[in-house]
């Protein structure tokens, strides 16, 4: 059933976001559910700062910026774990693939929590639940008569003894030109390539070009025979991102981004190809496109979560005839994935005639650069998730990338505006205000929230001003305006700076104790403010404040007055440790010097 408005016009299902203003949950009817999954990591090494703002970050933003809000959600990641890059990776670190892939999630798991992501379940592609879905979804394909089979000319290299698919043949694009094309997909102009199109074409495992073409069979989705119920569902996203519409349009009105697409591969490590639960005459020995069943991890992932005994009742998520309809359903990902998931995922789901849920919103990202080029995985340039958390705290980094994601274009990470953004936004204004707040406090009124004086013009005015910027500031997170809602909220924490200097209680207490009292409680309670509006984006850091304060269970405010009379008089606090410590010109240029070059 769908309900009444919320949040604007953006989710027409759900109503009002469910804390009330005294900050209590509000159960029931009232309370929405959201769905959200981010682009889930290749598994062949650890993820760079560009990787990571490109969509686990801002997803996980988004997740708790909902709970916060007293949604219900699920928030689901997992590593990609089959393929040729998988292969290779295992055999380099000459390890079998099996166990490179396990240690390997072990190590993408840690990172993701010291980066703080709340995902209620990081899965495995490589999981039992995965393959016996992906295998299911091919049968259902299969019976709809969208599989079709196909002798296919495949590129095979002599000197490496195998086929090569995909990704591991390298070439110019026939689209653009750009002479380093990968098989499966042109970087440059983000065209989903097969790898017999590449002009040029060479080996990426040995660089030989003693390539031949031989015949193999495989599995065709008969993609184009969807074109018309696709293209009628991308229509009637009118609130999706534009970087979003324009990549799907494209590849769907320019005729052959929805060519028939191979789904299998000759290759040992993947889901093996099986219609359902039978063998498939032919396919013995072949898997599916790493393509195909990764998305479907999505689902299987939140079967993974119930069979962890994290939850119940996946369905409930999932299927549109077990409640699922109630669900909202947003995608985070980088551009270079959006053809996957508005047109082949798609394809997948509505071409199983079964009622799985579709995706609602997608989120996708532009590419973050570092220091005048670009992150590069093989080079080793740029930071990397390990090295970013060895030096410092994972606030420090969500804070920096999340206010630069590359939302409309590229942006880029240098150190001089790491640094400056560090030691003016979190430093200078958000962790010195609370150090001065509950400092003044202790020093002239003790460890409790100081009692008398009233409210006055100044306060009346920023209680005004904060109650549009923080209802600006939920729209614009809302709507997954990363950029925006960062900049609303440093303008929350710069208002209360302002205030303070303004106010002066350092000053008035010498002649007015009582307002001077009143004032140092209004910045008791801005503390507690900040500290829930920004637990999406810096979580530890508003962890501490909540502690210091006493004020853990605080919930997403309502009306600002109420909100910043929360804390009573006599109600007791600490001054926590210092927040953020300034990042010193020294560090900076060693760190600079140290992430210039080649990882080791
Ligand atoms: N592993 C892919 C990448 O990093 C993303 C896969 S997303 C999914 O680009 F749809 F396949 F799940
Ligand atoms: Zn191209």
């Amino acid at each position: 059933m769908r309900k009444g408005p919320c949040h604007g016009k953006l989710w027409p299902f759900c109503e009002a976001g469910g804390k009330d203003a005294a900050g209590t949950q509000r159960k029931g009817q009232d309370v929405a559910r959201h769905l959200i999954t981010s682009a889930i990591p290749y598994i062949n090494g650890i993820k760079h700062l560009g990787n990571l703002v490109g969509s686990q970050l801002p997803a996980d933003l988004y997740a708790r910026y909902l709970r916060g809000r007293g949604h219900e959600v699920l928030f689901l990641c997992a590593t990609d774990e089959h393929g040729t890059p998988a292969e290779l990776a295992a055999a380099k670190a000459g390890q079998p693939v099996a166990e490179y892939c396990a240690e390997m999630h072990q190590v993408q798991a840690r990172l993701a929590e010291g980066f703080r992501l709340s995902f209620d379940h990081f899965g495995r592609s490589s999981s039992p639940q995965n393959h016996r879905l992906t295998q299911h979804f091919a049968g259902r394909l299969a019976d709809a008569g969208l599989i079709e089979d196909v002798s296919e000319r495949q590129v095979y290299s002599v000197a490496d003894r195998r086929f090569l698919p995909d990704r591991y043949i390298e070439g110019t694009c026939p689209n653009c030109g750009y002479d380093r094309a990968r098989g499966d997909q042109c970087e440059n102009c983000t065209k989903q390539l097969d790898p017999t199109d590449l002009i040029n074409p060479r080996s990426a495992i040995s660089g030989s070009t003693d390539l031949e073409v031989r015949e193999t069979k495989h599995l065709y989705l008969r993609q184009s025979a969807m074109r018309k119920q696709l293209s009628d569902w991308i229509d009637s996203k009118a609130d999706w991102p534009i970087l979003t519409t324009s990549i799907a349009k494209k590849w769907l009105n320019d005729g052959d981004g929805l060519q028939d697409r191979g789904i299998t591969r000759d290759l040992d490590w993947g889901v093996p190809v099986r219609r359902g639960d039978r063998d498939w005459p032919g396919m013995e020995g072949k898997v599916f496109y790493v393509w195909f069943d990764a998305p479907i991890e999505y689902i299987a992932c939140a079967q993974e979560w119930q069979d962890a005994g994290k939850g119940a009742d996946w369905e409930r998520w999932w299927r549109t005839d077990k409640g699922a309809d109630d669900v909202r359903y947003t995608q985070f990902m980088g551009k270079d994935n959006v053809p996957f998931h508005t047109l082949s995922f798609p394809v997948t789901i509505m071409g199983s005639g079964e009622p799985w849920k579709l995706v609602d919103y997608i989120k996708s990202f532009n590419y973050l650069n570092y220091d005048g080029g670009q992150f590069s995985t093989s080079q080793g340039r740029g930071v990397f998730m390990d090295q970013a958390l060895s030096i410092l705290p994972a606030d420090y980094w969500r804070w920096w990338l999340l206010s630069h994601a590359p939302e409309t274009a590229d942006s880029e990470f240098t150190w001089e505006n790491f640094q400056a953004s560090v030691n003016k936004d979190l430093a200078d204004v958000l962790g010195n205000f609370v150090s001065r707040v509950t400092k003044f406090c202790r020093s002239k009124f003790g460890e409790a929230v100081p009692e008398g004086g009233e409210w006055g013009a100044r306060e009346t005015a920023l209680v005004a001003d904060l109650e549009a910027r923080v209802r600006a500031y939920e729209r614009h997170m809302d709507a997954i305006e990363v950029r925006k809602a960062a900049a609303e909220l440093r303008a929350i924490w710069a208002a209360g700076n302002e205030y303070l200097q303004a106010a002066g209680p350092w000053t008035v207490i010498k002649t007015d104790p009582e307002t001077a009292a009143m004032q140092t409680r209004l910045g008791l309670n801005l503390i507690r403010l900040y500290a829930v509006l920004s637990a999406p984006f810096i979580p530890d850091a508003a962890a501490t404040m909540l502690g210091a304060i006493g004020a853990e269970g605080a919930g997403w405010p309502g009306d600002l007055a109420t909100a910043l009379t929360a804390l009573p008089a006599g109600h007791g606090f600490e001054v926590p440790e210092v927040l953020f410590a300034k990042i010193s010109d020294e560090d900076r240029a060693e760190w600079q010097a140290r992430f210039a070059g080649v990882r080791t």
